[in-house]
């Protein structure tokens, strides 16, 4: 067998067998296989596509490149969620204390951020000692204690997807629906969960910039996951705009602290009780949404939540104290508010244009390596179809000194679209996909 005859029969439009795909992906770990005939086999199958058969073939291929984990020590039906990327997504810092306050264990491992959408792990890293990098046996104690844990990803898992993400993202092959699915659900197969909940976003700051190309990443991801058998629905969610009103680490966290205390409702609370309403039924603990619905909202008011996430902060090392005082969280020294041009309505707030100004500000990175500050980024007093009257301020940019701020206030002013009439409204969540 030859890599070349692989790319030629996919070049060709001919279906590759489960041989093929595991000689390409082993052989590409290994490194007996350059990175060049892999891009152009990435190439290939952006033009010929992959079947569903074919995606399932790569998706255990890859799952089978490195290490997994086992997950069956913790008792009960461990659902992760997984989001394809947003900005101001803050989702993951809520449903784990939540959905673990309401007795379902939730062990997440989550990335950092690159580009314009925010990573937990950056995230989290903006509490005060808090410690993302715990290794495997650590995991399944804090999970077995808690039922709740956040960490960066461990271990060998999926090398393939490494390899070959970073090889697309350099090849112009990164936007193909059979390789995005094949990569997210390789990752969350191995990282153990019995279900998977899927969080695929659509609109401005996403991925998949249309409601089509979601439904069809949707439809992709829950054929993989149920053909191995773990039961997975996806959501597709509303990412015109920001979820949150705040981009930025520890403006993130604060947000997210302030939703967990029930002190702030809107979108982001909204899509974390249907998320993690999702994540209930799919445990079968609760009998239907609206006991789920109920159950959660009762563990905000009651505190039950935001001391789940006290206590995951305390576990992980850091400082438990800034559930209370959200002084303790790194604040920016210097904040500039943005004002509204005309009166009228929102009609927009480009959420990959605000993702992108908080990236300049210093809270995302645009490579790799580059480090982040904690403490900057921008916060949203407008939703889109809020009124707005000339000279209100609209957003506030949170910087250091005032690094970058010109280039930041550019692209809110690009962001932000006010016309005099009212927008129509529309839902935040688009659709529903399940086997
Ligand atoms: N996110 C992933 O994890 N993989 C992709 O291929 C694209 C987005
Ligand atoms: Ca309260």
């Amino acid at each position: 067998m030859r890599a070349y005859d692989i790319i030629l029969k996919k070049r060709n439009g001919h279906g590759l067998t489960r041989k093929d795909i595991n000689y390409l992906i082993d052989g590409f770990v290994k490194g007996n296989i350059p990175d060049y005939q892999m891009a152009a086999w990435s190439m290939a199958v952006y033009f010929q596509g992959l079947s569903e058969e074919e995606t399932k073939y790569l998706t255990e291929s890859m799952i089978n490149s490195g290490d997994t984990i086992n997950l069956s020590s913790i008792p009960g039906c461990k659902v992760d969620k997984h989001s394809t990327g947003g900005v101001a997504d803050t989702t993951t810092l809520i449903l784990v204390p939540l959905v673990a306050a309401a007795g379902v264990p939730v062990v997440k491992m989550s990335g950092r951020g690159l580009g314009h959408t925010g990573g937990t792990i950056d995230k989290l890293e903006a509490i005060p000692g808090f410690n993302v990098e715990l290794d495997i046996d650590t995991i399944l104690k804090l999970a077995m204690k808690s039922g709740a844990v956040i960490a960066g990803q461990t271990g060998n898992l999926v090398p393939a997807d490494k390899k070959l993400y970073s090889l697309r993202d350099v090849t112009a092959t990164v936007d193909i629906i059979s390789l995005i699915a094949s990569s997210v659900m390789s990752k969350k197969i191995a990282a153990g969960a019995d279900k998977i909940l899927l969080d695929v976003k659509t609109g401005k700051g996403a991925f998949m910039k249309t409601k089509e190309q979601a439904l069809e990443l949707a439809r992709t991801m829950v054929k993989i996951g149920v053909g191995m058998k773990r039961e997975t629905v996806a959501l597709i969610t509303n990412m015109d705009q920001p979820l949150g009103r705040a981009l930025g680490n520890a403006l993130e966290v604060k947000e997210a602290i302030l939703t967990l205390r029930g002190d702030l409702k809107g979108d982001l609370y909204d899509l974390s009780i249907e998320l993690a309403s999702e994540m209930l039924l799919m445990a079968k603990t609760v009998r239907d949404k609206i006991e789920a619905r109920t159950l959660l909202k009762d563990l905000i008011e009651k505190g039950r939540a935001v001391d789940k996430f006290a206590e995951i902060i305390e576990n992980q090392g850091g400082n438990p104290g800034v559930v209370e005082d959200l002084s303790l969280l790194p604040h920016a020294p210097t904040t500039t508010p943005v004002l509204a041009s005309m009166d009228g309505y929102i009609w927009e707030l480009d959420a990959e244009k605000l993702g992108r100004a908080a990236m300049v500000l210093g809270a995302g990175r645009e490579y790799k390596e580059q480090k982040i500050l904690l403490e900057v980024g921008v916060t949203l007093n407008k939703r889109i179809g809020d009124a707005v009257t000339i000279g209100e301020c609209i957003a506030n940019i949170h910087s250091m000194n005032f690094h970058n701020l010109d280039a930041a206030l550019g692209l809110i002013t690009e962001a932000v679209r006010i016309e005099t009439e009212k927008p129509k409204e529309y839902p935040l969540v688009f659709g529903r996909i399940a086997d």
